[in-house]
């Protein structure tokens, strides 16, 4: 039985979009990428919420947009929890298929929560990839800040697939690849499959091993800006990193230094 084409009523004041495209990274990783409405409107980095049209109620999660603001389709970057409310079902999804969407996105890791510098750090672990993939296909990124640095960190090799197309995608593409030349620094790593570079983005950054194999200067508060986005657990480590350096928290009725999303979890 495929539980997405059950026919229940899309509730009321909800998108019920249409599915593009899907593809499969790993056993526990894919994204999808689907039909947009005109009138949908968000920041990029903001997350909306998600939900699939089988049940009378159905359950709804949020997930950030990994699709820059500009962009007709929205895509979004998923774990698959065997046992998953959401994502048991929605990582059988399929072209055609429905997927809902709630009206409003919301979300603190959008550049207006930041207060200007020349450095945006991108700290991302897992799926907290997502709404780095959408600020780094959107122009306003690189207007705001000269330079960005992009972490990427899991478990295994693979893992790093989804995080490691964008990037070159970004650096390829017709349109913005220009723009960005030589300003995106990635910085992939691996913490239990043995890869070129690994260990955890909290030791990288605590001793400095980041900002030598990058040439770049060690964080400074007056030139430098932080997004984070991945478990709990990582949220409150590099937090303190970034608090034991003076950075202060932005929000965005407030911008400051740094802000934190927790990544979606099942
Ligand atoms: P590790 O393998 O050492 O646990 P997960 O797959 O559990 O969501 O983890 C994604 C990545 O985040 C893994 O590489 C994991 O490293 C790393 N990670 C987990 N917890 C933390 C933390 N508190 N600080 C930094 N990295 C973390």
């Amino acid at each position: 039985l495929d539980a997405t084409t059950t026919a229940f009523p899309i509730p009321a004041n909800v998108y019920a979009e249409r599915v593009t495209s899907v593809t499969h990274y790993t056993d526990s990783l894919f994204s999808f990428r689907m039909t947009r409405p005109t009138t949908f409107r968000f920041r990029s980095g903001e997350f909306a919420m998600i939900g699939l049209p089988n049940a009378a109620k159905p359950i709804f999660r949020a997930y950030s947009v990994a699709s820059p603001a500009w962009d007709e389709e929205l895509e979004f970057y998923s774990i698959k929890v065997p046992d998953g409310p959401l994502t048991q079902h929605l990582q059988k999804i399929q072209p055609g298929d429905t997927v809902l969407l709630r009206q409003k996105s919301t979300g603190t890791l959008v550049l207006d929560a930041l207060s200007p510098a020349k450095r945006l750090y991108m700290i991302a672990t897992g799926t907290g990839f997502a709404p780095f993939a959408s600020l780094l296909r959107d122009p306003e990124t690189y207007e705001k800040f000269e330079e960005v640095i992009v972490t990427n960190t899991c478990r295994d090799v693979a893992d790093l697939r989804y995080g490691n197309e964008l990037v070159s995608g970004v650096r390829e593409d017709p349109l913005i690849g220009e723009l960005v030349e030589g300003r995106v620094h990635y910085y992939a790593t691996t913490t239990r499959e043995t890869s070129p570079r690994m260990g955890r983005i909290t030791k990288l950054l605590t001793e400095g091993t980041i900002f030598t194999d990058l040439g770049l200067p060690p964080l400074d508060r007056a030139t430098d800006r932080i997004m984070i986005c991945g478990s709990m657990a990582m949220l409150n480590d590099v937090k303190d990193i970034a608090e034991a350096a003076g950075f202060v928290e932005g929000a965005n009725n407030a911008p400051a230094d740094f802000v934190v999303e927790r990544a979606f979890v099942g």
